[in-house]
């Protein structure tokens, strides 16, 4: 038999709208992604099998051809720069804005602006593109709490609700993109696999367009 296909998937969030699309396409893990301390796992397809990594690592292994396919956040991807990768398909998951955000009712003053971000890279390309001359500061998490203890003036994260800036006393300013989750191809598994990627891709986006149908019909 052929080598497998694999397919990437970034696990918290994500993974839990994934998971239906990819039944809908026919691809089902043999066992709970959840119960198991397992990362790599067979489909109901014989061909195809499942990793689950963290959403940062997921372009870095279809990159390099370790996966052919992956499922990530615009918002991962635009910070990886995802050299080397298709972009087929949007998924219409997981969608948010990534954001500015400041304390609510505090102007940002004139000076060189301190930016707390875990999305270096996007931060910087935003800031310079506006003219803005800004000190990017690296977090891991709880962007939100930088500004309130004075670590910085802004910060550059993701926003849904709103409930999260609303709650640390901050608000939204500036959009610098909407997010949705993407599926990305190697570029060499596109050209070389491309008799068992296609049916594969185009199942996946019927699987996306009956779930935005029925999502209209329960609207
Ligand atoms: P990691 O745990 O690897 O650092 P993470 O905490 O960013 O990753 P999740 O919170 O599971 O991972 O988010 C995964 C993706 O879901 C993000 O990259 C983004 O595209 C999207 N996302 C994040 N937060 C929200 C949200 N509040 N609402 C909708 N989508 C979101
Ligand atoms: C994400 C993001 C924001 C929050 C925004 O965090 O980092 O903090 O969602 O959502 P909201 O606008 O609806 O409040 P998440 O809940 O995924 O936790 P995390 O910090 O572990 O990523």
């Amino acid at each position: 038999m052929s080598k497998p296909l694999v397919i990437a998937l970034s696990k918290g969030r994500i993974l839990k709208e994934t998971l239906p699309l990819l039944a809908a396409a026919g691809i089902e893990p043999t066992e709970s992604l959840s119960e198991s301390r397992k990362l790599l796992f067979d489909t109901t397809l014989d061909d195809v099998k499942l990793i689950v990594i963290r959403a940062t690592d997921v372009p870095t292994y279809v990159q390099l051809g370790a996966a052919d396919i992956g499922v990530a956040g615009k918002d991962v991807l635009l910070e990886n720069g995802a050299k080397g990768l298709y972009e087929p398909l949007d998924l219409n998951i997981s969608r948010c804005r990534l954001m500015t955000a400041g304390v609510s009712g505090k102007a940002p003053g004139t000076s060189r602006r301190r930016v707390a971000t875990k999305f270096v890279h996007i931060a910087k390309r935003y800031y310079a593109s506006m003219g803005i001359q800004a000190e990017i500061i690296k977090l891991y998490g709880a962007m939100e709490l930088a500004p309130l203890m004075d670590l910085a003036d802004e910060i550059v994260d993701i926003v849904d609700t709103g409930n999260t800036l609303k709650a640390n006393g901050m608000e939204p300013r500036e959009l610098i993109a909407d997010i949705s989750t993407r599926l990305v191809v190697n570029k060499a598994s596109m050209t070389m696999q491309h008799q068992r990627l296609k049916p594969l891709i185009k199942r996946l986006a019927q699987a996306v367009e009956a779930r935005r149908e029925g999502q209209e019909e329960s609207a």
